[in-house]
C-alpha cells in the first residue's frame, strides 16, 4: 500500500471514531453543504451551528434563499460578522436560480465561477455532494500537513497554499474525498488543535515531525501577521420622541448594508464639545444634548474599533430640518429598529440605553 493510501486510512479511520455529529455531515444536498462552508468561514462549529439552523429553517431550498431580501438575509446574519458572506451569499443564491436552474454546478470549475466560492468552498462542496476528488485546504488542514510531514512553507506567502493544495490532493484517497475531506478537517478542529494538541493519543505522534522534533508551537509557518488599525468613532443619536434617527452603510467600508447612528470619525476620541461643533454646523437649536456614553470596543480582523455614544433630542421641526439636509437618514421606531440588521456594537448600545 502507498503511503498516501496508509495515511488517509489511519486519517479516516480515526475520523470514524472520534467525529461529532454535525447536521451538513448527514446530507448530499450541495444548497445545504454550501450554506454550511459559507457559514463556517472564519466560525467556529458552536458560534455557526445555531446560524446554519435558521438559515436552512427560513430558506429551506436556495430559491427561498433568492427570493429573500438583502436586508432580510443580513437581518439573519446579524452577530456572525465578515457581512460581505452574507451579501455574496444571497447574491450566489439569485445567480444559481437565474443562471443554473437552481442546480449547483456538479465539479470544482464550475462551482469557482460562483460569486463567494474560493478554492476551499469549491473543493468542499465538490467532495462532499459530488464525491468529486479535490482535497480541501483551510487553517486545520496547513497545520496537520505542516505538522505530520514538516512542511516548512510560509502560509502567508504566494506559494505556500499552493503547495500545501499539491500535497493534500497527493493524500486524498479517490475512492473516499467526502470522507478524507472531512476527516482532515475534523482532525484538525479536535486532535491537532492550534495549543497544546494532544499528542499522547494521536494516532501519528509515532512518525509526526512536529512531535518528534519538538516544534509544534511553530508549525505552520506564518510570516505575515494582519496590520490592525484603529478607529474611533462618535455615534451621535438623533431622536425626536421615539423615533431615532439611522443609515444604511455605504460601500467601501466594515458593515456595507447594516444600520448605524449619525457618525463622526476622528483620529481619537471625540469629546462633547465636538457634538457641539457639529450641532452648531448643522444649524440646529433647542437640542436637548445627553451625555457621552462609555467607550465600545469592537475587534475586527483589520481593525479596533473605539466607540462612544451621545444622545440628542430634537423638536419635530429641527429634526425635520436635520433630515432635509442630510439626505442619509431616515426615522425608525424602536420595533422597526429591531428588525433592521445592525452591528453588532448597535445592538449592544441599543440593548443598554433604548431597548
Ligand atoms: N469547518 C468548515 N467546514 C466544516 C465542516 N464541513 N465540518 C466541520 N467544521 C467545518
Amino acid at each position: 500500500m502507498s503511503n498516501s493510501k496508509v495515511f488517509a486510512n489511519q486519517l479516516i479511520n480515526w475520523y470514524e471514531h472520534h467525529k461529532r455529529d454535525l447536521p451538513w455531515r448527514n446530507t448530499t444536498d450541495p444548497y445545504k453543504i454550501w450554506l454550511s462552508e459559507i457559514v463556517l468561514q472564519q466560525t467556529r462549529v458552536a458560534q455557526g451551528l445555531p446560524y446554519y439552523e435558521a438559515f436552512v429553517n427560513q430558506y429551506p431550498t436556495v430559491f427561498d434563499l433568492a427570493e429573500a431580501s438583502e436586508t432580510e438575509v443580513l437581518r439573519l446574519w446579524q452577530g456572525l460578522g465578515y457581512y460581505s458572506r452574507a451579501r455574496n451569499l444571497h447574491a450566489c443564491a439569485q445567480t444559481v436560480v437565474k443562471d443554473y436552474n437552481g442546480k449547483f454546478p456538479e465539479n470544482f470549475e464550475g462551482l469557482l465561477k460562483l460569486k463567494g466560492i474560493g478554492r476551499y468552498t469549491a473543493a468542499a462542496i465538490a467532495s462532499f455532494a459530488f464525491e468529486q476528488p479535490n482535497a480541501v485546504v483551510d487553517g486545520n488542514v496547513y497545520r496537520v500537513l505542516s505538522r505530520i510531514f514538516g512542511m516548512e512553507n510560509d502560509i502567508s506567502s504566494t506559494n505556500g497554499p499552493k503547495i500545501f493544495e499539491s500535497k493534500a490532493n497527493e493524500l486524498l484517497d479517490p475512492a473516499r474525498p467526502s470522507s478524507f475531506n472531512q476527516a482532515i478537517m475534523e482532525f484538525g478542529a479536535i486532535q491537532c488543535s492550534p495549543k497544546s494538541p494532544s499528542c499522547v493519543l494521536c494516532p501519528f505522534s509515532s512518525t509526526c515531525f512536529a512531535y518528534n522534533h519538538n516544534c509544534i508551537d511553530v508549525l505552520p509557518v506564518k510570516t505575515k501577521k494582519v496590520k490592525v488599525s484603529k478607529r474611533y468613532f462618535t455615534y451621535v443619536v438623533f431622536r425626536a420622541g421615539d423615533l431615532f434617527c439611522l443609515k444604511e452603510r455605504g460601500k467601501k467600508d466594515v458593515w456595507q448594508g447594516l444600520y448605524d447612528f449619525h457618525l463622526l470619525e476622528a483620529k481619537e476620541i471625540q469629546d462633547i464639545e465636538n457634538v457641539i461643533s457639529l450641532l452648531n454646523e448643522l444649524g440646529l437649536r433647542n437640542c436637548e444634548l445627553g451625555t457621552l456614553s462609555k467607550i465600545y470596543e469592537h475587534v475586527l480582523t483589520h481593525q479596533r474599533i473605539f466607540a462612544n455614544f451621545v444622545e440628542v433630542k430634537l423638536p419635530h421641526d429641527q429634526m425635520e430640518q436635520l433630515l432635509k439636509i442630510t439626505d442619509q437618514l431616515s426615522l425608525y421606531s424602536i420595533e422597526q429598529i429591531r428588525e433592521l440588521p445592525k452591528p453588532v456594537l448597535i445592538s449592544k448600545y441599543l440593548e443598554d440605553h433604548i431597548f
